[in-house]
């Protein structure tokens, strides 16, 4: 196993490009299961669940070609579909449940393994089955897996309204919907800009579908999709996190193909703090103000909101703000799992549920730390950054997850960063 080894305390000043979004991508792969002509990705992210779901798709009998080092995805769906999702892959991403919506619409069956346990909470998928059951799916979960069964073999058209914004049963259920009869209604669904790009892609197929970004979409299904070839959105989790990287250790950095609109909650509380954000030509750039860190609050919600999957990373910049920030953390439970680690560099954290209050200390120092998830491996990187002395971060096949060459990326704008082998 590897560990990244962060030596902190240098100023960052150049350019990092951002990939395509991983999220939106997990679900635009899938997407090819509901046609039988070609669907080709452009600005695919190089990462491990991009490759985790090539490898389910192909084990349902999709072809899945990367090309150009990994940056176009070449997948196609025009031969005989198998129709079960097993246990040995699934359980490895929980994204893994977003070919349950197109394997019921296209085959009218399909027998897909829960993902099981997660770092981050529970995650059930409730919402999923009840929205498919609406659209006349049986659905039995036996020995771990969920079976289900389109009545008469097709899905048809509902009107679904969501207990919750989720982005998953989002995506899942409107793609579903693209090849049902009839009209489905999506209400409450959720807004986030992988959902738009996912929408643009199915209509770029031939899918009758509006009000992506809206709280409502509606899809009139159609009999068939065809082929299409789209470009995967930017990845706004990967570009927060690299505009925290100047923002903690000081410097300017650009960040090639950042978008303010993506993360507009999340500019604002950088604001907040004293960290300056302009447009660029290429991007963004990112620069801490000349006076000190402020302390903010922050409280997680679906899009537009504060994007969860940036808590942790919020959270080592404010460890060395000035005064006390409260973060509440609304999407997930269990997501402080960084807190215990960043407190092992010196931070001065205290959890109680769902609610972290973090008191800022000026300086972090380095420490041997432990991953526990994609976001929190990230957020302890940021920290290194900042720290004195060596950071040593363990267990980071979950930053393989989720951030391509993450290491090329951070020492190129003079990081002190390298990747070392444990063994
Ligand atoms: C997606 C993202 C993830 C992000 C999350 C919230 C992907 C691949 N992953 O995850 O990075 O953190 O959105 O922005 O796009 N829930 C239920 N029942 C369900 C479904 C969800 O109770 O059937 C709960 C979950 O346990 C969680 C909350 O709803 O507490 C949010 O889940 P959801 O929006 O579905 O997130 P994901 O699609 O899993």
């Amino acid at each position: 196993m590897d560990s990244i080894v962060v030596t902190g305390g240098q100023p960052l000043a150049g350019q990092i490009p951002i990939a395509g979004a991983k999220n939106a991508c997990l679900t635009l792969m899938p997407a090819t299961l509901l046609s039988d002509e070609p669907l080709t990705l452009m600005n695919a992210p190089r990462l491990s669940d991009i490759r985790t779901m090539s490898e389910l798709l192909k084990s349902l009998g999709a072809e899945v070609a990367s090309l150009q080092d990994g940056k176009v995805l070449a997948l196609s769906s025009h031969g005989p579909i198998n129709t079960r999702a097993d246990y040995d892959i699934v359980r490895k991403m929980r994204a893994s449940n977003l070919v349950l919506g197109p394997l019921l619409a296209r085959e009218g069956h399909a027998v897909v393994s829960l993902p099981g346990g997660c770092a981050i909470g529970a995650r059930p998928m409730d919402i999923h089955t009840d929205g498919l059951g609406k659209m006349g799916a049986d659905i039995d979960l036996k020995d771990g897996y969920l079976h289900a069964k389109a009545q008469g073999g097709r899905l048809k058209g509902a009107v679904i309204d969501f207990p919750f914004a989720s982005v998953g049963a989002t995506e899942n259920i409107a793609m579903a919907a693209t090849l049902a009869k009839g009209t489905t209604v999506l209400n409450n669904a959720a807004r986030e800009p992988e959902i738009v790009d996912l929408v643009k892609c199915l209509r770029a197929m031939g899918a009758q579908i509006e009000g992506e970004g809206t709280s409502t979409i509606t899809i009139e299904g159609v009999d068939r999709l065809g082929g299409a070839t789209h470009t995967v959105v930017t990845d706004r989790i990967e570009l927060g996190t690299y505009m925290l990287a100047p923002a903690i250790c000081g410097g300017e950095v650009e960040l090639l193909g950042g978008r303010i609109d993506l993360l507009e909650a999340f500019c604002e509380k950088l604001d907040a703090t004293g960290i300056s954000v302009s447009e660029t030509q290429q991007g963004l750039s990112v620069k801490r103000n000349g006076g000190g860190l402020k302390a903010v609050n922050v409280t997680t919600a679906p899009f537009p909101g504060f994007p969860t999957d940036l808590q942790a990373q919020m959270m080592a910049l404010l460890c060395i703000a000035n005064g006390t920030s409260v973060l509440e953390e609304k999407i997930f439970e269990n997501r402080f799992m960084h807190a215990p680690e960043l407190i092992r560099m010196g931070a001065d954290i205290d959890v109680h549920g769902g609610t972290a209050t973090v008191k800022g200390v000026g300086q972090l120092k380095g420490a041997p730390v432990m991953a526990t998830d994609l976001r929190a491996s990230v957020s302890l990187i940021l920290a290194g950054l900042a720290a004195k002395g060596e950071t040593r971060v363990a267990r980071v096949y979950h930053l393989d997850r989720g951030y391509e060459h993450v290491v090329r990326k951070l020492s190129q704008v003079g990081a002190r960063i390298e990747r070392v082998s444990d063994t």
